[in-house]
């Protein structure tokens, strides 16, 4: 009776707190070695591709199968003082032209490396002409243009490239800046968006758009404290913009933020949600992924954490425990719906998508098994932004009530 009790209880609990949609599916081992350094991934035709910069190559990994994969290698690694420099390593940054089924990959020797993906393999290379990494890409369909970041040269700058014959347009210096993040197009108007940083200007970032006709930097939208880093465009003119972990070690506060770019106002706060690199969305389910690798509680307790955050509302769905080595990617297939994260203990791990919000009501226990502990927002339903709870909250809340509730039909 009393254990009846127990569980109904904490299951209407779960029910009524946790909206959550994502549920742990797979983990695909590492070959041929578990890394310390990835950078980006991608989903295209069923298929994913990671970065990894410790085994110099692309990951080339079947969805359908996901057992079966392959390494594109021939990038370049600079070792200094016996570790992996990112500055100077690749494969980083990844973009795929469809119409021409290419995958365009930054590379640590300030190349950009064109991969065929009928043959698997690099077809041709461009220089951006620095020594330095070539960092990450973003690709106008329309003009077929991409641009990629050299954010480790002083000046930071952005190189414009011609798809069509493969040849360096030109470059657009950032003098004002230190660094430079994602670049995204916008197909809305038709314009590439900058992830900047830091500059003298605005020392807790912005956002800045490009002139490619007159090389130049058309408009800049300052942000309030948040030293961005992973941007990506989701529902017309909405700029998910995922701030760095500087954000909580200068500015003492965790927050991400959607930007319409159409009014140049911030209109979602995401509370709680900072440490991102890689951020991705989704059309099919509407939702934003971020990954949260050196998140903060307080601003000191480490806890890194892929996020779900829905695109129309700005809220927090859902939370995954993750790691701060190689959990700064996140992809999102979708078709399928599937979220894959790189783990460095576990491999790449996979999380299926339960159709509807709120999952389909059968299964909305986030909890996954092994390290990659999942934690969900009960912040949902309530008129307040979300905040973070931690799994161990849940559980004691869980078992509070339920005691509660056991004591008192006794
Ligand atoms: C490499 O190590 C040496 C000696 O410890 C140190 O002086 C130097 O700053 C290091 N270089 C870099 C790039 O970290
Ligand atoms: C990707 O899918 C499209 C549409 O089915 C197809 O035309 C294209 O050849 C595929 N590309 C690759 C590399 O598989
Ligand atoms: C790229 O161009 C720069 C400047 O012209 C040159 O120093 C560098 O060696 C070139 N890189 C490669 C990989 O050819
Ligand atoms: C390459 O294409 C661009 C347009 O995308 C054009 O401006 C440029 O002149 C072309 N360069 C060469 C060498 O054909
Ligand atoms: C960009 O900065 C570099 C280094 O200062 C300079 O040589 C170059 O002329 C600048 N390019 C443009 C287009 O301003
Ligand atoms: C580039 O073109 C825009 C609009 O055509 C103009 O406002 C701007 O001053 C130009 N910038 C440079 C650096 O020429
Ligand atoms: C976003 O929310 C945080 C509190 O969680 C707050 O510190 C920050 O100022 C807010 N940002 C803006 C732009 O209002
Ligand atoms: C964060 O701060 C709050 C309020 O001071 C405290 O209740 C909570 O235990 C702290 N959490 C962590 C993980 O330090
Ligand atoms: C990363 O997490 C590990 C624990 O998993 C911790 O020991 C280490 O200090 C963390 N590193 C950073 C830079 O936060
Ligand atoms: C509900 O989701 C579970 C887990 O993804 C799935 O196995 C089940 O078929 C779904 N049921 C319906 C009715 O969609
Ligand atoms: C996102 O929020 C909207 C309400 O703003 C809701 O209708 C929708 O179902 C939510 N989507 C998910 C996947 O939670
Ligand atoms: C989890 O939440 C509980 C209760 O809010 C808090 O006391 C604890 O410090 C949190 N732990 C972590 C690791 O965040």
């Amino acid at each position: 009776m009393k254990l009846i009790i127990v569980v109904t209880v904490a299951v209407i609990f779960r029910l009524a707190s946790a909206q959550s949609v994502y549920s742990l599916a797979s983990t695909i081992p590492w070959t041929p070695k578990a890394p310390s350094s990835v950078d980006q991934s991608l989903v295209y035709n069923d298929t994913y591709y990671l970065a990894d910069r410790s085994n110099a190559g692309v990951h080339v990994i079947s969805l359908a199968d996901t057992t079966n994969s392959k390494l594109i290698t021939g990038f370049t690694t600079g070792i200094v003082n016996g570790s992996i420099s990112s500055s100077i390593s690749g494969p980083d940054g990844l973009v795929v032209l469809p119409s021409r089924n290419e995958l365009w990959v930054g590379d640590g020797d300030g190349t950009v490396k064109i991969i065929d993906l009928f043959g698997s393999s690099i077809a041709a290379t461009i220089n951006t002409t620095s020594s330095k990494r070539a960092d990450e890409l973003a690709y106008d369909p329309t003009n077929d243009i991409v641009v990629a970041t050299n954010p480790n040269e002083n000046p930071p700058y952005v190189s414009v490239m011609s798809a069509a014959n493969r040849t360096l347009l030109g470059r657009i210096n950032f003098s004002d800046a230190s660094g430079l993040e994602q670049p995204a197009f916008n197909p809305a108007d038709g314009l590439f968006y900058i992830s900047v940083p830091i500059s003298k200007a605005n020392p807790g970032g912005a956002i800045s758009t490009l002139n490619i006709a007159n090389m130049s930097i058309a408009k800049t939208y300052p942000l309030p404290d948040c030293v961005p880093a992973g941007i990506v465009f989701g529902p017309t003119n909405a700029l998910f913009i995922a701030c760095s972990a500087s954000q909580i070690t200068e500015f003492g506060y965790a927050a991400s933020y959607i930007l319409d770019v159409s009014m140049g106002k911030l209109v979602a706060n995401i509370s709680g949600l900072a440490g991102s690199d890689q951020v991705a969305y989704s059309p099919s389910s509407g939702l934003f992924f971020a990954a949260a690798y050196q998140n903060m509680i307080n601003g000191t307790v480490p806890q890194p954490q892929v996020a779900v955050v829905n695109a129309s509302s700005g809220k927090l769905v859902q939370t995954f425990a993750t790691d701060n080595v190689t959990a700064h990617a996140v992809a999102v297939d979708d078709k399928s719906g599937l979220m894959i994260v790189p783990i460095m203990k576990q491999g790449i791990v996979t999380y299926s998508f339960m159709a509807g919000a709120g999952g389909n009501g059968t299964s909305a226990s986030g909890t996954t098994s092994g390290s990659a502990t999942a934690t969900s927002s009960g912040t949902t339903s309530t008129k307040t932004s979300a905040t973070l709870k931690n799994f161990t909250a849940q559980v004691l809340g869980v078992f509070l009530i339920a005691s509660i509730t056991a004591i008192f039909a006794l």
